[in-house]
């Protein structure tokens, strides 16, 4: 009876995993599609933790149990609570890295009981036999480890790369170098599973060095911004290594979960891609985004006009409509709420607005629509890139806040430009243009932007809170 208790408990757990996936996918449900999986994964623990039997024995180690769910609950709730949204991909980076160190943990527990089982132990050696022991778990175990561990030291890697404490490294010849270790862990693995099995230990001891070496060498030469694209690889890494532990544990909420893992992460890095106009293989192994500014394209001559506060707020809040186009820039300023605020006022003079999203905006998936949502802005009031894209051609006024790639125009007109064929928001579209950005510096993609030179554009510079504080108060005066 307890059994099935503890089926049901796996089952409603793997639903709630599938339906606050779901909900996730919409940034009006995706708070509660948040709640409903972790409410599904606590029911999946709990359920482990009291009802799980092993040859009709409960678990009995409850103090280690309970003394690891109290730590990891107090450090993830500090860490949740203390977290900058601008941060938000090093600290899922961090936690990756453990889902990936964990199941690399399981493979190396399975793995020492696989061979503490077999009745033909070299005792004096602590070597075993393997012709006669199930290989399909063993490559199972090997699969979980080399993942789990690819995922644990890259995922690691990645948040000193975010944290700005490791820098980009490679060396000539660093990618055959990388094949070749990868190549040296396939074969190896073969080698425990069909080969001299009185030395495996050893050997899976190289497997779970070199798995580590090559998460290094895999992360490292990626350029910083590019980032969040191989978190979201590594994410999906560390779901399939979670589901070799649910197959290795026959549990199936682990297997759900992750395999689901491994599909929205697989699924999340092809979206990425597609909307940076890039191929995977260029994020792996190209040098874009680096910390070093790439400056290709055409070089961009000409002058760039400044507006006034007063003139900006003049010409705002006498629009009809205003589109505001969010960018990274906001997110570092934290200029949201007074994004909010300025929305806000100018609807109260009778102004439609309206924000435009380009989805890799910022520097996470859907950055700006939390960033945004944080400030509590109607989700009906964001148009997904297609439709804003319709509406910039009859708007009066586009406002760009610390945006700068996703409105390049080089996009589409440069066939020299780095970010040639990525889809852009078109605001040269609309009638007026301002553009708020501390400098003229480049974004991301380190190329200047033709957008700022053209005569419709008008440069409204400084820090985006401070000048939405004082455009703000322009606008309430007139
Ligand atoms: P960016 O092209 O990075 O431009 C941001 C601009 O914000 C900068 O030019 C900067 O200019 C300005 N800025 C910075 N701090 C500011 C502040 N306090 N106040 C006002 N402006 C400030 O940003 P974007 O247009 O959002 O494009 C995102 C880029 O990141 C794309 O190239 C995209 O491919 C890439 N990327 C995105 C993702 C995801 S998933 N979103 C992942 C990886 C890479 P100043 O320094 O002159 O102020």
């Amino acid at each position: 009876m307890e059994l099935n208790i503890l089926a049901l408990c796996y089952l409603l757990g793997s639903v709630s995993f599938i339906i606050g996936l779901k909900m996730l996918s919409n940034p009006a449900s995706a708070r509660k599609g948040n709640l409903v999986a972790a409410t599904g994964m606590f029911i999946a623990i709990v359920g482990t933790i009291f009802l799980y039997q092993e040859n009709g024995q409960k678990l009995h180690n409850y103090s280690w149990i309970f003394g690891g769910l109290l730590i990891g609950t107090i450090i993830g709730t500090v860490m949740a609570k203390k977290v900058q949204m601008t941060a938000m991909p090093e600290m899922v980076s961090l936690f990756n890295g453990m889902g990936g160190a964990c199941a690399a943990l399981i493979s190396i527990i399975e793995f020492k009981h696989l061979i503490e089982v077999d009745p033909r132990v070299f005792a004096h050696l602590g070597y075993a036999f393997f012709s006669h022991l199930d290989q399909t778990k063993l490559l199972i175990i090997l699969l979980g480890l080399i993942i789990g561990g690819v995922s644990f030291s890259g995922s690691m890697i990645a948040w000193g790369k975010l944290n700005g404490k490791i820098k980009d490294f490679s060396f000539k010849g660093q990618h055959i170098f990388n094949l070749l270790l990868l190549i040296a862990n396939i074969l190896l693995a073969a080698y425990i599973i069909i080969g001299r099995p009185e030395q495996s230990p050893f050997y899976f001891y190289i497997i779970i060095f070199l798995s580590l070496l090559y998460g290094v060498f895999f992360v490292l030469p990626i350029g910083g911004a590019d980032m969040p694209v191989v978190i979201s690889l590594l994410n999906s890494f560390t779901g399939v290594a979670a589901a070799c532990g649910g197959f290795l544990y026959d549990n199936k909420v682990m297997l759900t979960g992750g395999i689901l893992v491994g599909a929205a992460g697989t699924l999340l890095t092809i979206l990425m891609c597609k909307a940076m106009n890039r191929s995977l293989k260029n994020v792996l192994i190209g040098s874009f985004g680096g910390t070093s500014a790439v400056g290709a394209g055409v070089a961009i001559t000409g002058s760039y006009k400044e507006i006034s506060l007063s003139d900006a707020a003049v010409i705002m809040g006498y629009a009809n409509k205003v589109l505001i186009v969010p960018g990274y820039g906001l997110a570092v300023a934290q200029a949201q709420h007074v994004c909010h605020e300025l929305e806000k006022t100018l609807e109260s003079k009778g102004v439609e607005v309206k924000y435009a999203i380009h989805p890799v905006a910022g520097r996470m998936p859907g950055h700006m629509n939390v960033l945004l949502a944080e400030a509590d802005v109607s989700y009906e009031k964001l148009l997904e890139m297609e439709v804003a894209n319709e509406e910039f051609k009859t708007a009066d006024v586009v406002l760009v806040l610390g945006a700068n790639d996703v409105v390049n125009p080089a996009a589409k007109s440069d066939p020299a430009s780095p970010i040639y064929g990525m889809p852009i928001l078109e605001v040269e579209e609309a009638k007026h243009v301002i553009v708020n950005k501390r400098s003229m510096k480049p974004g991301y993609a380190g190329i200047e932007n033709q957008l700022f030179f053209q005569p419709k554009t008008s440069m409204l510079f400084g820090d985006a809170k401070k000048a939405l504080q004082d455009l703000l108060a322009e606008i309430r005066s007139i």
